[in-house]
């Protein structure tokens, strides 16, 4: 049976092509062969569900509207995620990263710290951020703890927002985490309101270049593996303009940017490797190193 034999009535190959480009245009996301069913399933879901009769329609209203096109965005998006879904780089956050900063800005006045979680779905990951700056001695109450959380999805981040999680997702949680950072909420554990303040929360597409201001350092956790080489390229050569000097790039387990040509330093610890920004002392010694002068 071909491809085409399997999809709904009213939704030829070239008309899931066309979607399938239009999604990867806007928002750099690609579905490869390993994704194609994946994307006809969820297509002929969204047919069915908005009652499209063919093809065609939803490709007229997804570009006429932008309703109709995160609609159809919304479905097509995978948002799994998990509070400290790496333990990993959590704690080689809280031994290392955030103990390198707090003397780095130790001086700095205000004492502010701000950290991106690009990606951040439901708002595990940016949760789980502020949870370990939280319960680090260092980042006490004379620091000023932004993290921004981003990402395309609407309905994700709504979840996030309210803060609300219910079931197996704070299962993974610890008793004294769940006893300082949450409250019970209805059908759930709700994240206090001392932690949601340090978390803001906005829709932005990281296809468009969207000046975020410096970072200390950039969460952004199985995001890169849905684009296109050039687009993850123009990404990371972003995050690397948008650190601060010394600051880290966090990124998925099945993610390497070892063959990019960014200057990033990249530091192995025990299961996860960070991408340190050089400060501009290193970066000149290393360009000596290179040159054969230093
Ligand atoms: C698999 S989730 C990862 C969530 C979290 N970072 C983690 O590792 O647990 C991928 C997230 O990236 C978001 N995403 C995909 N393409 C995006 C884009 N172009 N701009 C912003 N967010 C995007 C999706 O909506 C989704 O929430």
């Amino acid at each position: 049976m071909n491809r085409t034999q399997g999809l709904l009535h009213g939704l030829s190959e070239h008309e899931l092509s066309e979607i399938r480009m239009l999604i990867e245009e806007r928002t750099g996301i690609c579905f490869d062969a390993s994704r194609e069913r994946f994307l006809s399933t969820r297509v002929e879901e969204h047919l069915r569900e908005k009652n499209f009769d063919r093809g065609t329609d939803l490709l007229r209203a997804a570009r006429k509207s932008n309703v109709e096109y995160e609609s159809l965005l919304e479905r097509l998006l995978t948002q799994e995620t998990s509070f400290f879904r790496y333990p990993s780089v959590y704690e080689a956050f809280e031994k290392r990263v955030l103990p390198e900063l707090h003397v780095k800005k130790f001086w700095t006045s205000p004492r502010t710290l701000r950290i991106w979680s690009a990606g951040c779905s439901t708002g595990e990951e940016p949760y789980s951020i502020a949870m370990t700056i939280s319960d680090s001695g260092s980042f006490a109450e004379s620091w000023n703890a932004e993290i921004l959380a981003t990402d395309v999805g609407r309905q994700a981040l709504k979840h996030a927002e309210r803060g609300l999680y219910t079931g197996r997702s704070v299962d993974t949680l610890s008793e004294k985490q769940l006893a300082t950072h949450f409250a019970p909420g209805p059908g759930g554990q709700q994240v206090k309101p001392r932690l949601r303040k340090m978390v803001t929360f906005t829709q932005m597409n990281l296809a468009s270049a969207v000046y975020v201001g410096r970072m200390d350092a950039i969460f952004c956790m199985n995001v890169l593996i849905y684009f296109s080489e050039e687009r993850r390229r123009a990404l990371v050569q972003r995050f690397y303009e948008t650190l601060e000097p010394g600051g880290y790039l966090f990124l998925g387990h099945s993610e390497s940017i070892s063959k990019m040509p960014v200057k990033f330093q990249a530091i192995v610890l025990n299961d996860c490797i960070l991408y340190r920004k050089p400060t501009a002392e290193e970066a000149l010694k290393s360009a000596l190193v290179a040159e054969g002068r230093a």
